[in-house]
């Protein structure tokens, strides 16, 4: 199928990838030069595991542009996604400026014959619909008859966007009427993945109720992993045992510094706005943020405990928000840091590809280019990333620390290699 994206973000270029190593054509729209002229080249401008390979792999085989003709390239498509960012406004609600843009954009430029337009970034219920309204104001075409309409949310995490987008738990499908599920239906078929088709509304809301439920897992798991510390309980073996009943499941009960990035922030704040809007009472989704907001300075607190910070030398493993990418938003490291800094510590620091991203945040910082070397003369170690490899991290890592303060908030360190160590909730 002939598919255009437009956004060449997270979302739009794992899908415009994924969609291309399917066997479809497509064509991912952007506005930076620079930023497409490298994806033409095959270099991402994010890392992501495996994008690159694959990214080079369907500019081989001729299946992938990315361009900035976004007339030509919605012109040219049978089924054009919206990928492009929804932020969080102040208030917490989502800023769907670029979304509103890119309809407009999409509707001057609809194709003569029948397409379908698909709104793929995370939005609040009910905005596919306005979405529709500037679609026929600008194309003067009239939506479920001359054009399509899809609401098709991502389940993409990253580190794992690629995996996630080939191989999907589901693929929702949000339709305006049948003719246009249908054509997702056609391209979503080659994926062996149950095709849940749902209203415009419904697959926007499954978005938010999946994001925030994930969340509402990690801060249960974390509420529950405080309470097993102090009671000498490994929150791990608990966790263990009480996602193996499979009305509850293994997954997202990890326990630690809390949960970054810019999704679950974002989609809880915003369900919680809408809530708020709404009148409806939604407590439980407010303290979701709450949790994890306290929970990431937990360590801090235990930094604390042993040591007097001012003064003193504290060496970070991990700026990203998780392992597997590059990307800091929403880092529990962005807010230790600056924390640190301000209780008169040094810190330096060591991300296997984050750095270039938090140097221009905190110039003050030394960054390292080995775990090692940002553990050498520390008076104290906080890991903060999942990355695979400090799982490897051995005593002989750790010799060079002034003394052997090492604090984990992501369970990584293996007792068998590592002596001595304490983690925020084990
Ligand atoms: C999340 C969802 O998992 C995706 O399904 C969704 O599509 C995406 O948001 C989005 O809305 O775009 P992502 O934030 O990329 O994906 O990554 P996750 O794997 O969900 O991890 C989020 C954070 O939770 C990370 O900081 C991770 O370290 C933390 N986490 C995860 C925990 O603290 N404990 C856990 O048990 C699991």
């Amino acid at each position: 199928m002939q598919i255009c994206v437009i956004g060449t973000g997270y979302v739009g270029l794992c899908s415009g990838v994924g969609l291309a190593a399917k066997g479809n054509q497509v064509a991912c729209v952007g506005r930076n030069k620079d930023k497409i002229a490298g994806i033409q080249q095959g270099i991402p401008p994010i890392f992501e595991g495996g994008l690159q390979e694959l990214l080079q792999e369907v500019l081989r085989n001729g299946l992938f542009r990315a361009t900035d003709d976004f007339a030509g390239a919605v012109k040219e498509a049978e089924a054009t996604f919206l990928c492009v960012g929804t932020p969080s406004g102040k208030d917490g609600r989502i800023d769907l400026t670029e979304m509103r843009q890119a309809a407009a954009q999409v509707g001057e430029a609809l194709p003569d014959g029948y397409c379908v337009v698909v709104v793929k970034s995370t939005v609040v219920p009910g905005t596919t619909e306005e979405m529709i309204r500037i679609l026929e104001e600008r194309s003067g075409r009239k939506a479920g008859k001359d054009f399509g309409v899809c609401m098709n949310p991502e389940f993409l995490r990253e580190g794992r966007a690629l995996q996630d987008f080939l191989q999907p738990d589901r693929v929702v499908v949000g339709q305006l009427d049948p003719r246009s599920g249908d054509v997702l239906q056609r391209l979503y078929a080659p994926f062996q993945a149950p095709i849940l088709r749902t209203d415009l509304k419904t697959a926007e809301m499954i978005k938010y109720a999946s994001n925030s439920l994930l969340a509402t897992k990690i801060s249960f798991a974390n509420e529950v992993g405080n309470l097993c510390k102090q009671l000498g309980i490994d929150t791990y073996a608990v966790m263990g045992g009480v996602g193996l009943d499979h009305r509850i499941g293994p997954h997202f009960l990890r326990a630690g510094v809390g949960f970054g990035g810019s999704c679950f922030q974002k989609d809880v704040s915003a369900l919680k706005s809408l809530a708020e809007d709404q009148g409806v009472p939604a407590p439980l989704i407010t303290d979701v943020l709450e949790v994890n907001r306290r929970q990431r300075f937990k360590i801090i607190d235990l930094l604390e405990r042993r040591l007097p910070v001012n003064g003193k030398t504290i060496a970070i493993l991990g700026l990203s928000f998780m392992g597997g990418t590059d990307d800091i938003r929403e880092s529990p490291a962005l807010d230790i840091i600056p924390a640190l800094l301000q209780k008169g510590a040094a810190v330096r620091a060591y991300d296997p590809q984050a750095t270039r991203h938090v140097r221009p945040l905190f110039p003050q910082v030394t960054y390292c280019a080995s775990a090692r070397e940002a553990l050498a003369g520390a008076d104290a170690c906080l890991l903060l990333t999942e990355w695979e490899e400090f799982r490897s991290l051995t005593d002989q890592d750790f010799s060079g620390m002034r003394s052997p303060v090492i604090l984990e908030g992501r369970r990584m360190l293996d007792r068998s290699k590592v002596s001595r160590f304490e983690g925020i909730c084990w």
